[in-house]
């Protein structure tokens, strides 16, 4: 098939979904398709007509404008399918205030959170225990995060999240190790237990993406009854939201074993060495195995 695989972008994390482009255009390649670039940064306003010239499209942005809906509603204007979610679902999960009032509504739990549309008046204060994790609404990759352990660094965080330009959240930051888990098609995949090495102690931006920074062990060796409910969880948040194809719940496993869904990824990183594919692997699925499962999934 002729593919249009569409990288960059215009988000905080263009250089994320370049480094993952990389390794899916060698395997679109390997899968004796052809793979024809297309970053948004430089020629969205010719994605339609790129769209109408190629049998599908493999999506890799991170972030607006494509984790948001906004490419797949184009492409399915164009008429050319894709993997994964579309729009309406990618909207809403890429939406983390949004995504965390239908987890409650779906009796999925998730740490309370407060909102904020914009930079709020100095000397706010949420009506929250510290410490606090500051967050884009509407970012990834930890990117303009920060975890505030006392009232005094609280305006710090702000500045820092909305000088991304995004929306906020605020949420308690609940003690805990973080597990992922991935679904593909209608199964979840074996979790993945993530241990930050050193530096911030969360799974920040570093930690993700330097060789060594986190140790990720899948299948997670956490509790049956953890894993279990983990995966349980990560299928009903995925068809909660209406997604497609696949999806990447992240969550906080607390010391009673006690579940947090922090959000759901609708374009999970797929470096080589990302979670999800790590997920696939573990099922035996190779990098080139999961986008060939991938497209299937997307033409259905
Ligand atoms: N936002 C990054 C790419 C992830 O969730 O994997
Ligand atoms: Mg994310």
């Amino acid at each position: 098939m002729r593919i249009l695989l569409i990288a960059g972008g215009w988000s905080s994390e263009r250089d994320v979904s370049l480094s993952g482009a990389r390794g899916i255009e060698k395997a679109l390649l390997t899968l004796g398709h052809t793979a024809t670039r297309f970053d948004p940064a430089t020629s969205m306003d010719g994605l339609l007509e790129a769209a109408c010239a190629h049998d599908f499209a493999f999506i890799n942005l991170h972030g607006s404008p494509g984790e948001d809906g906004l490419v797949q509603a184009m492409l399915d204007a164009a008429g050319c399918p894709y993997q994964g979610s579309g729009p309406a679902g990618s909207f809403l999960a890429l939406n983390k205030a949004v995504a965390k009032q239908i987890f409650v509504r779906h009796g999925l739990p998730t740490p309370p959170w407060v909102f904020l549309p914009s930079h709020p008046a100095p000397g706010w204060q949420p009506d929250l225990a510290y410490p606090l994790f500051v967050k884009s609404n509407v970012g990834g990759s930890s990117l303009g995060l920060s975890r505030v352990d006392d009232p005094s660094q609280l305006p710090a965080a702000l500045d820092a999240v909305f000088a991304m330009g995004d929306e906020a959240i605020v949420e308690p930051a609940v003690t805990g190790v973080e597990v992922t888990c991935g679904v593909l098609g209608d199964e979840a995949l074996p979790p993945v237990l993530i241990l930050p090495e050193s530096g911030a102690g969360f799974f920040d931006y570093k930690a993700k993406y330097t060789p060594g920074a986190a140790r990720e062990i899948c299948p997670a060796p956490i509790a049956p009854e953890a894993t279990e409910q983990v995966m349980h969880m990560a299928m009903v948040a995925h068809r909660a939201l209406g997604l497609a194809g696949y999806s990447r719940a992240d969550f906080i496993l607390g010391p009673d074993g006690e579940l947090h869904l922090l959000e759901v990824n609708t374009l999970p990183g797929m470096t080589e060495t990302s979670l999800l594919p790590q997920e696939a692997a573990a099922i035996g699925l190779n990098f080139e195995a999961l986008i060939d499962r991938l497209i299937t999934l997307g033409l259905e």
